[in-house]
């Protein structure tokens, strides 16, 4: 009998050696999703429209600037993307790179391709995976080439920003298939027209702000989307940037009761984003927002406007380090 279980351990054993011998050399796949056609330009308005979504709207620069130069950043200093946020979770330590043209350190040697590559598709530029920070799978195709063309006409700053490193967890998530990069569910875009109207505000909304990424509550453990979109309870855990501080998105569909909208005019919320952050350590890039331009909000508020209400209470957005919270 003790045989017996010893040699059914003794196999287990072996069976989880070899699960982790697998992760540990499979986790680096390669895919070849295709390189968008979509080439950068020295067209001025084109690199102009590139900056304001880098430091606005898309809030690239909430992340891809040096962790000391963060409290810049957001008092508005438009310091060149040269890279270095770090993310410590789980799954491993993520470092958002260097996105100036510096040749070694930077994106010098990608190609328009590459790059666009990247932000549609969340294939890296040498194949491998990326993980799913970056939710611009269906930006229009002349914002990503305005984006591209904007990077490009950066001072090509040299900052080494290491490799974002998986833990073994994210080693078994990426080998065994658990997390594969997801390109565009429909077919963005070519080009969108910037003006206040509801279908605009969806674009920004969705697909370039993304409101609807963290105002629906989703899985912590897959990121799937498991509420009605924008009616909030997606809860926040601390993280390397909230101070401590829980936070669980509001409902900003227009519904009368548990709305947290309920009751502002498009006065109200235009001033309440130019106002910007009033919670410190929440992640949403309230900096970053408090920058873009009227137009956007204006269309942003009339889309959110124009959902279905959703009943949705959320009792409590904010919980301070060490509070009960709910379960
Ligand atoms: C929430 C933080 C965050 C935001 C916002 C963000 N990024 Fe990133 N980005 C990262 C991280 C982290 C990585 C590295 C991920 C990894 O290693 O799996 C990354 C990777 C990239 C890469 C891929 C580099 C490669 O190796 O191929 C590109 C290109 C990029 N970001 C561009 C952008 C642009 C352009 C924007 C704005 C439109 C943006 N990012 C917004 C965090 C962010
Ligand atoms: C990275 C996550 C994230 C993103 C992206 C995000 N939010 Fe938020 N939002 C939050 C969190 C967390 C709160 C609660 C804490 C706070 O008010 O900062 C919040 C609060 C709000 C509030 C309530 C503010 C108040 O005064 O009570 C509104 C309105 C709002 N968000 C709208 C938006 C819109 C519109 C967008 C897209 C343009 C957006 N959010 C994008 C996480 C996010």
């Amino acid at each position: 009998m003790k045989k017996v279980i010893l040699i059914i351990l003794g196999s287990l054993l072996i069976l989880i050696a070899g699960i982790a011998t697998y992760a540990m050399v499979a986790w680096d796949k390669k895919y070849d999703a295709p390189f968008p056609e979509l080439k950068a330009t020295n067209d001025s308005a084109t690199i102009a429209r590139g900056r304001y979504l880098c430091y606005g709207p898309a809030h690239c620069s909430s992340c891809h600037v040096p962790m000391d130069k963060i409290d810049a950043v957001k008092a508005g200093a438009q310091i060149p993307l040269s890279g270095g946020w770090t993310l410590p979770i789980p799954p491993g330590t993520f470092r958002a790179p260097n996105l100036t043209p510096d040749p070694e350190t930077g994106i010098g040697n990608w190609t328009d391709g590459q790059i666009a590559r990247a932000l549609r598709h969340l294939v890296k530029h040498d194949g491998g995976q990326l993980f799913p920070f970056m939710p611009f799978q269906e930006m229009s195709d002349d914002d990503i080439v305005a984006i591209i063309s904007f990077l490009r006409s950066q001072p090509a700053v040299k900052h080494d920003v290491p490799a974002s490193e998986l833990s073994f967890l994210g080693k078994a998530i990426y080998a065994f298939g658990g997390m594969t990069p997801e390109g565009p569910t429909n077919t963005p875009p070519a080009h969108v027209q910037i003006d206040t109207t509801i279908q605009y505000g969806k674009y920004i909304a969705n697909s370039v702000s993304n409101c609807v990424g963290c105002h629906t509550n989703r899985d912590l453990h897959t990121g799937e989307f498991i509420g009605t979109p924008f009616a909030g309870g997606l809860m926040m855990p601390p993280d390397a940037f909230s101070l401590g501080y829980t936070f669980v998105t509001p409902n900003i569909t227009p519904d009368k009761s548990t709305g947290i909208m309920a009751g502002w005019n498009e006065e109200a919320f235009i001033g309440r984003f130019r106002a910007g952050r009033v919670h410190k350590g929440s992640p949403m890039p309230w900096e970053c927002f408090a920058a873009m331009d009227t137009i956007e909000l204006k269309a942003i508020y009339k889309y959110l406007n124009s959902l279905q209400p959703v009943t949705n209470k959320i009792e409590k957005v904010v919980f301070a380090p060490g509070e009960q919270l709910p379960k």
